[in-house]
């Protein structure tokens, strides 16, 4: 494939790009190896981020305009793959993710809008075709939770034999940095999706339905997770998590694109941990203020903010026999900047350079289903996220 980069960041002059830039930049350099570019609507505002992270006076800027479908053909055809944080998605997004399947040009954001990828499935066929692998929710929602369950059935494999048919995915600590929390494009997002479900009340049914994702295949009933309770299996209190929504649809979408290797009747849900330690912070995420304002977009937790959060997830299989086997995710900065912006980059470079097209053919994949132990690996040296068993 011949194209002036291997990586374009679209959405560079928001904050989540932006954060992704200065990541690629960091591990990979301006001139090295990798030959990438920042993209993005606004020419002056992106040559001001290429100083601000500190990119030589030559980087190579990309500019593009979502409400200009010809420029985002232009740019998919300059890359082998994208990277786009120009959200709110289902505002944004769709006019990309079709450039990319048509030009065979890899796709990969941090949507996490379950509604609005239901509807982006309709390029499956010309992904295909094409060759582009297109990869939604590459942040916080979801990977930690599907290579989680990945890398639990992988153990299960090896230990106990076979994978297990139930998983329970439950958050034992989220720190978000002192008074950190979600940026303004998170908030924008959240508008767009109840703006989506006043204008049209029936996306409700996709929203609430785990396999919205799994086309044809419709798995067995699953555990309710909309209810606090006292869970025996962890010996904690656990209340509903608000990403479990959109978690549990990209697991049982891996599960289905990988040919059902947990098994059809496979069950599945997430859950925060009330009980956890002092401090931990699993309620609802909080927004990150700004004198006392909600985030704008462009706005964010500061460098501090986003170096003083983590995250610590527990992830449990039961096997038929009631064997019981455990591991754990965890990610060493806050979720959704830090975190979601260095697995996001990551996840880029593993599909460019780790992952022939003979290994993974264009469709619309998961993280689990593309990328699996090789997205492992570079998380655990690049991004911060570790992935282990636990007794
Ligand atoms: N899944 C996760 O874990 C996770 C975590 C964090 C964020 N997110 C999502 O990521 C997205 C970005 O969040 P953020 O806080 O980084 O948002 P942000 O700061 O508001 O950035 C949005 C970006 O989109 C660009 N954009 C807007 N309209 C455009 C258009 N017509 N053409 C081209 N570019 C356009 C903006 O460009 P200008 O600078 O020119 O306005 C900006 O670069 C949101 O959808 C958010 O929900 C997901």
């Amino acid at each position: 494939m011949d194209r002036d980069f291997e990586i374009i960041v679209y959405g560079a002059t928001g904050f989540t790009g932006r954060l992704v830039a200065e990541h690629l930049l960091k591990i990979y350099g301006a001139t090295g190896d990798l030959k990438w570019a920042i993209a993005g609507r606004n020419p002056a505002k992106l040559d001001e981020v290429r100083s601000e992270i500190g990119a030589p006076a030559n980087f190579p800027l990309v500019i593009a305009d979502s409400s200009d479908p010809a420029s985002l053909t232009a740019m998919a055809r300059r890359s082998k793959a994208i990277i786009t944080t120009a959200g709110p998605y289902q505002v944004h997004g769709s006019g990309l993710v079709a450039a990319c399947a048509a030009e065979g040009t890899d796709y990969l954001d941090i949507s996490g809008e379950s509604n609005w990828i239901h509807d982006m499935l309709v390029h499956e066929v010309l992904a295909r075709n094409s060759g582009a692998r297109i990869v939604f929710c590459c942040g916080f929602d979801s990977i930690p939770f599907d290579l989680g369950v990945y890398f639990l059935q992988s153990e299960a494999q090896a230990r106990l034999g076979s994978p297990v048919a139930r998983v329970r995915g439950r958050l034992r600590r989220l720190e978000r940095g002192i008074g950190g929390g979600q940026s303004g494009g998170s908030l924008a997002t959240g508008m767009a999706i109840m703006a989506a479900m006043r204008a049209s009340p029936q996306i409700l049914s996709v929203l609430a339905d785990p396999f919205a994702l799994t086309p044809g295949f419709k798995g067995p009933e699953q555990p309710d997770g909309s209810k606090a309770y006292e869970d025996a299996v962890t010996g904690s209190w656990v209340v509903p998590f608000m990403m479990a929504a959109i978690d549990t649809k990209v697991v049982h979408r891996s599960n289905f694109l990988l040919g059902h290797p947990w098994g059809k009747d496979f069950r599945y849900d997430e859950m925060s941990m009330a009980d956890g330690p002092n401090g931990s912070g699993v309620g609802a995420p909080g927004f990150y203020m700004v004198k006392g304002n909600p985030p704008k977009p462009g706005e964010g937790p500061s460098r501090a903010e986003r170096e003083g959060g983590c995250y610590d997830i527990l992830f449990i299989g039961e096997a038929a026999d009631g064997r019981i086997i455990r591991a754990n995710v965890r990610g060493d900065m806050d979720p959704g900047a830090g975190s979601t912006s260095r697995m996001l980059g990551e996840s880029a470079v593993c599909l460019v350079r780790d992952i022939s097209r003979s290994e993974t053919p264009g469709g619309i994949w998961t993280s689990a289903s593309a990328m699996g132990d090789a997205l492992i690996r570079r998380l655990a040296a690049n991004a911060g996220v570790t992935f282990q068993l636990e007794p």
